[in-house]
């Protein structure tokens, strides 16, 4: 089922007193989620990721635009006839009930034709207790079980209806970070084998990156980018989103473009044909820097960490937007621990330059590298 956002807005009086103002928690959302995907909403806190997904389930009503599951338009139903299966951060379960109840909970409730025998509603709660694999478990209550497990719970109990809809409200973030990694991959298998179009909000990039087909990047109600997640990394439209994406993070310079090269301080850092002459910010992924000993990037050497496969290189510079630089080059590369200076090429499609008002990317023409 695909969902689509025409002109979604929503505003909510400020809250500060007698003010007049309103803040804008969703400004003009208008895109398509397709069917059977799962995309990621990312942003910081209060960018308005759960005030998006609670006018998708129907528990907020837009100040203006419309809501269509495919070319269904729910706008005006409320949440119980939307078919959407809901999870929350705090996905309270009910702790009297044992998980086969908890279960079964959504379907107690059905009404008129769609009500359901005993049979019927227990071979609906089995399958989705084997979804989530937990079908061991069934007689326990939600005290004997461990977060992951109890998240899988509310899992279930969102999808035991079969949702046309699955929202995920930062549904990890009260476990810990290897319940996390594992619960995420869960998720992962799970929304592939339902093919329930989900959405799944979180400010965790790392957790958008590696779960969603398509990341929605936003901030302070407007939508920065919408992408593949390895597309809007490899290529963010500006400094908000390559900042976000990314860790360690990027790596932002001041910078000048002169006659088609990018300056560094006094040094003319990497060609940069057809970007206009003028200050500019300059963004350069960790993975971007070549060590060269007459690489054009002059640095201070702070130290180095080996990683296994990688070394990273903390340094510093003083057009560098933060006190450390951190590029990741590979294990082989040898630096000398003992110099003052590490000296740098940078990557042609890792650097990115940005507009210093506006944050707006300015491109340029990569010229093609010699071997070095
Ligand atoms: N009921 C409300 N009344 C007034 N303002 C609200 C209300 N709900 C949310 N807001 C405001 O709308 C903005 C977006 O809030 P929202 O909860 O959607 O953010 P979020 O991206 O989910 O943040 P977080 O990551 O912290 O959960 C915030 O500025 C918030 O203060
Ligand atoms: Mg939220």
């Amino acid at each position: 089922m695909k969902v689509v956002l025409q002109h979604l807005t929503k505003q909510f009086p400020s809250r500060s007193k007698g003010s007049r103002e309103v803040v804008t928690a969703v400004d003009d959302f208008d895109f398509e989620i397709p069917d059977g995907k799962l995309i990621g909403l990312l942003g910081p806190s209060g960018c308005g990721k759960s005030t998006t997904l609670n006018l998708i389930s129907g528990l907020l009503s837009p100040t203006s635009g419309r809501i269509l599951f495919g070319d269904d338009d729910v706008t005006d139903l409320p949440p119980e006839n939307r078919g959407v299966g809901l999870v929350f951060q705090n996905y309270a379960l009910y702790p009297h009930l044992t998980v086969r109840q908890n279960i079964l909970f959504p379907l107690q409730n059905l009404k008129g034709a769609a009500k359901l025998t005993k049979e019927e509603m227990e071979e609906k709660m089995l399958s989705a207790a084997r979804l989530v694999q937990l079908e061991d478990y069934l007689e326990r209550k939600p005290a004997q079980l461990s977060g992951g497990q109890q998240q899988r719970v509310a899992i279930a109990r969102a999808l035991v209806k079969v949702p046309r809809v699955l929202l995920l409200d930062e549904p990890l973030s009260n476990l810990d970070a290897r319940l996390r990694l594992q619960t995420r991959e869960e998720i992962r298998r799970i929304q592939r084998e339902t093919r329930v179009t989900t959405v799944f909000v979180t400010h965790d990039q790392d957790e958008a990156m590696s779960i969603s087909d398509m990341i929605v990047v936003m901030e302070a109600g407007v939508v920065q980018q919408i992408g593949a997640p390895q597309t809007v990394y490899d290529d963010p439209v500006n400094l908000f989103v390559a900042k976000f994406l990314g860790t360690p993070p990027i790596n932002v310079f001041d910078g000048e473009v002169k006659d088609g090269a990018l300056y560094i301080g006094d040094d003319s850092v990497l060609p940069v044909a057809g970007a206009p002459d003028g200050p500019v910010t300059a963004g350069v992924r960790p993975e971007g820097f070549i060590l060269k000993a007459d690489g054009p990037l002059r640095c201070s050497l702070n130290r180095v960490e080996v990683m296994g496969r990688d070394v990273s290189v903390v340094s510093s510079h003083p057009a560098a937007g933060s006190a450390a630089i951190r590029s990741i080059i590979g294990a082989e590369n040898q630096v000398d621990e003992h110099s003052d200076t590490v000296r740098f090429a940078l990557k042609p499609n890792k650097t990115f330059l940005f507009d210093k008002a506006t944050g707006g990317r300015i491109r340029f023409a990569a010229e093609e590298r010699t071997a070095d």
